[in-house]
């Protein structure tokens, strides 16, 4: 079977840490400017933090996510980690893709309204209650990115089948590592 050699998984981790940082980060940005066009002093303010939440969020997001997840595959392939062997890595791995999906579908799409709905504010239209969900998506996405990352340092509840012979091992390996 393929494996990563010793120098690409740690370039390939590398980058994987750096893209799960980056999406937290982005996150973050994007709670703040939710924060600032609920609750920030003056139109203006708030005005310009949904206009910037509409015009520089989405795409940065979707591609951190999306290196985040090639390099989670790539790692999780070539290594004995594997996609499916452990629940920690499946987890991620359901975590990873579920958000992406929904940043495609869900937070893309109501983009345009929320860059009008800042351009609105200067004329002194009131606040639209769906500005109050808004919350929803940084707080789901950086609940599912903290869970990911205590899953990836604790590496929680062992193998998904359990019982089955690690890949490459071999019977005499085994009974000695029960002995
Ligand atoms: C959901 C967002 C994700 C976050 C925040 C995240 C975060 C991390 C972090 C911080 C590490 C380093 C852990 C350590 O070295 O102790 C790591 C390692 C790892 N991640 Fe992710 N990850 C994510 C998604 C994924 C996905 C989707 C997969 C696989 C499909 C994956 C597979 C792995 C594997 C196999 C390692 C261990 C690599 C090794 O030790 O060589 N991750 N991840």
């Amino acid at each position: 079977m393929w494996k990563l050699n010793r120098r690409w998984r740690q370039t390939t981790l590398i980058v994987h840490i750096v893209a799960a940082g980056a999406w937290i980060g982005i996150d973050v940005i994007v709670a703040v400017l939710v924060a600032v066009g609920r609750f920030g002093s003056g139109v203006e303010t708030r005005s310009l933090a949904y206009q910037a939440l509409a015009a520089f969020v989405v795409w940065p997001m979707l591609i951190s996510a999306l290196v985040c997840l090639a390099t989670g595959l790539l790692l999780g392939l070539g290594t004995k980690w594997g996609l499916v062997r452990y629940w920690w890595v499946l987890v991620k791995l359901v975590l990873n893709l579920g958000l992406c999906l929904l940043i495609v579908t869900a937070l893309r799409p109501g983009m345009a309204e929320v860059g009008g709905y800042g351009r609105e504010l200067l004329t002194g239209a009131p606040d639209p209650a769906a500005v109050s969900e808004l919350f929803y998506p940084p707080a789901v996405s950086l609940t599912a990115l903290a869970i990911a990352t205590v899953l990836s340092v604790a590496k929680p509840w062992g193998r998904v089948r359990r019982g089955s012979r690690p890949r490459g091992d071999t019977k005499r390996q085994l009974v000695t590592a029960r002995r």
